[in-house]
């Protein structure tokens, strides 16, 4: 399988002199398309930060990205936000759905700034993402007219409706209960299974039992990296 991801000697740091702080320590890591990868480890140990970084909303401070053989370090503010759009998709702990404003809406959010799309169409687009976290009948509910694992669905049919070739989950089960982190995780499972990328944030050992592959990070190192024999299915 193609290379998507190559990080080689990654660091990030924070602040200068005494309050100076080294986040990432340099990293490696590859990850070809089609991957299923979680990202463990314990609260500070750099998750966030890397996953950040690897979704083009933070540069590192030294060391190489390479994203679908493009190097990151070279590309300007428009064009990562370009690639960003286009490629990538993201889901945080927080839903962050506008509020007063309709599922569809919410969803099709991305595609405001995609000259591809005309108003007609990305209402379909909206709809067809919502049809695929299994939400359609409720394309015209307001944020809090839903559950939160409602709400978790509509934040990741906003992460796909531009069809992106990754989808970045930071801690997408945080905030709700087992019976929906497990709808959720059945929902970015089948994304992986329709052949999309996925790298997932997670300190719970249940949730990262999904993934294929399970990276484990401590004070800034990936510390343990092996491949999930059994994934949950
Ligand atoms: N903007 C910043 N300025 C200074 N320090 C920062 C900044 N962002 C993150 N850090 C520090 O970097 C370290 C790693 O943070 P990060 O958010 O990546 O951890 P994490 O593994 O995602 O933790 P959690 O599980 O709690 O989400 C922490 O010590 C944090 O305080
Ligand atoms: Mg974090």
């Amino acid at each position: 399988m193609s290379t998507l991801v190559n990080v080689r000697d990654l660091r990030k740091t924070y602040g200068l002199g005494s309050a100076y702080t080294e986040v990432l320590k340099g990293l490696n890591l590859t990850i070809a398309a089609g991957e299923f990868v979680a990202i463990m480890g314990p609260s500070g140990s750099g998750k966030s930060t890397l996953m950040h970084i690897l979704g083009l909303l933070d540069r590192p401070t030294s060391g190489v990205y390479e994203l679908d053989d493009l190097l990151v370090a070279s590309l300007p503010e428009d064009r990562l936000a370009e690639l960003r759009n286009l490629k990538l998709g993201f889901v945080f702990q927080a839903f962050n759905l506008l509020p007063r404003t309709s599922s569809w809406e919410n969803v099709a959010l991305p595609l405001v700034y995609n000259r591809n799309f005309s108003t007609a169409e990305r209402k379909i687009a909206a709809e067809q993402a919502l049809q695929a976290v299994g939400l359609q009948e409720r394309y015209k509910s307001l944020p809090n007219q839903l559950s939160g694992g409602e709400q978790q669905r509509v934040a990741i049919a906003r992460a796909l409706v531009g069809n992106p070739q990754i989808i970045f989950a930071d801690e997408p089960t945080g905030n709700l209960d087992t019976k929906n982190s497990m709808e959720i995780m059945q929902i970015l499972r089948q994304l992986n299974v329709a052949g999309r990328t996925v790298i997932l944030v997670t300190h719970e050992p249940d949730i990262a039992k999904f993934a294929h592959r399970i990276i484990t990070m401590r004070d800034g190192s990936i510390v343990n990296d092996e491949i999930n024999p059994h994934p949950t299915q």
